[in-house]
């Protein structure tokens, strides 16, 4: 049994349901996992785990700054155990964007970053125009318009694939 530890970044909460699906397929191979939110101030005893799981959503092209600064200040633990990272996106929902040597942002965090992830993937994310602001919908159902998605303002999809989530939780119990 491993006691492993899943850090997550959220917006609009689809990376943590995301997150609490990966639980359920981990733990019916008799783990433990604990969930812990990057985006508030609130520590956790990295050292307490056997496997440490980071997973974050895209907004306007890029991880939130917590993710940044979580790896930064964490990448020796990290290094230390057997360790993956997951980006959320919507890009990821064309097959021809859905893998890590394929999604943009993906390719270029990791440039941006000291930390080299054991394991890595990329899931697509969820549209929810509804619970956005004006501002954001607007700017969301363009960039939606441009890359052919849907650009109706009452859209919710979620376009996850739920056996990938699935498969990337069997790889984390393995790794
Ligand atoms: C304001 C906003 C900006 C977004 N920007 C991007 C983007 O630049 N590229 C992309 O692929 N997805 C983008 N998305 C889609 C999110 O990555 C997707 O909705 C994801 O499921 C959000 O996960 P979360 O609820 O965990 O934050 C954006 C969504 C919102 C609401």
């Amino acid at each position: 049994m491993a006691n492993i530890l899943i850090m997550y970044s959220t917006t609009d909460g689809h990376t943590l349901e995301i997150c609490q699906y990966l639980k359920k397929v981990i733990e019916r191979k008799d783990n433990r996992v604990t969930l812990h939110s990057m985006d508030d101030d609130s520590s956790v005893d990295m050292s307490a785990f056997d496997k440490i799981v980071l997973g974050a959503s895209i907004r306007y092209g890029k991880h939130g700054k917590q993710v940044y600064r979580y790896i930064k200040n964490n990448q020796q633990i990290l290094d230390s155990k057997p360790n993956a990272f997951f980006s959320v996106n919507v890009v990821a929902r064309k097959p021809e964007k859905n893998r890590p040597e394929t999604n943009p942002y993906l390719k270029k965090f990791l440039k941006q970053i000291a930390w080299q992830p054991r394991e890595l993937a990329v899931f697509a994310g969820k549209l929810n125009y509804p619970i956005y602001t004006l501002w954001d919908r607007q700017i969301i159902r363009f960039i939606m318009w441009m890359t052919k998605g849907p650009t109706d303002p009452d859209t919710v999809i979620d376009f996850t694939d739920w056996n990938q989530v699935e498969a990337f939780g069997q790889l984390v119990s393995d790794m």
